[in-house]
């Protein structure tokens, strides 16, 4: 069996990957003297047991985020409220490695020291239990350590999407054509140790 995956066609696949809800959030992190925070929609919930709540956030290698988060152990899940649009650009079309991102934006912190950012639909201040290689990114299994809902309304990518300024939108275009090669050619590189066993022969 060929270890890479056949090419699909979007448009078998795009509606029903569409159709899964995506949030909108800021994921902040801190290492040693050092805060971040990136824009990520790839978080899902992870545990049925209410009380102790579970997150998957898939973090992209080639984010400063990536090394910090992998580091501290640490991320803070700032789910984003619909006045906070201009974060988007701010944390998610710049680098940490480039700018100091949080020189203007106020925050407090929780148990881990990671940015929670005020006016945000609410946060969860998480600690990494454990991490799955895919090559391209990595999926952080994180536990909540503190949660507060404090806002009325999140926003989501589908909401936001259409808002954005249209050199916003052109850069994003730009940016996600470029991280897409990034990960066609990484995505395959699994370290062989994280890797899950295979135990069915199918195509
Ligand atoms: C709408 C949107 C969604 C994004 N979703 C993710 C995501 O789920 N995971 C991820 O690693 N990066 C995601 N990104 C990209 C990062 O936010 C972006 O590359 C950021 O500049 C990384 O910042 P850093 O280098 O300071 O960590 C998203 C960006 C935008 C604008």
């Amino acid at each position: 069996m060929s270890t890479r995956a056949p090419d699909i066609d979007p448009a078998d696949c795009g509606p029903m990957l569409a159709g899964l809800t995506a949030p909108l959030a800021a994921v902040s992190t801190r290492s040693a003297d050092s805060v971040n925070a990136q824009i990520a929609v790839a978080i899902t919930s992870a545990s049925i047991v209410l009380h102790r709540p579970r997150l998957i956030v898939q973090i992209y290698r080639t984010n400063h985020s990536h090394d910090l988060i992998a580091n501290s152990g640490v991320l803070a899940v700032n789910f984003l409220s619909p006045d906070q649009l201009p974060l988007i650009w701010e944390l998610g079309m710049q680098s940490g490695r480039d700018v100091d991102k949080f020189e203007h934006i106020p925050y407090s912190t929780g148990p881990t020291g990671s940015p929670l950012i005020p006016g945000s639909f609410g946060y969860l201040d998480c600690r990494v239990v454990n991490a799955m290689d895919g090559g391209d990114m990595t999926a952080f299994l994180v536990e909540v350590l503190t949660a507060q809902t404090v806002g009325h309304e999140r926003m989501t990518w589908r909401d936001a999407r259409p808002r954005l300024p249209q050199n916003w939108a052109d850069e994003w275009d730009r940016k996600i054509a470029s991280e897409m090669n990034i990960s066609l050619d990484t995505m395959g590189a699994i370290n062989p140790s994280a890797r899950v066993e295979q135990t069915r022969s199918g195509p």
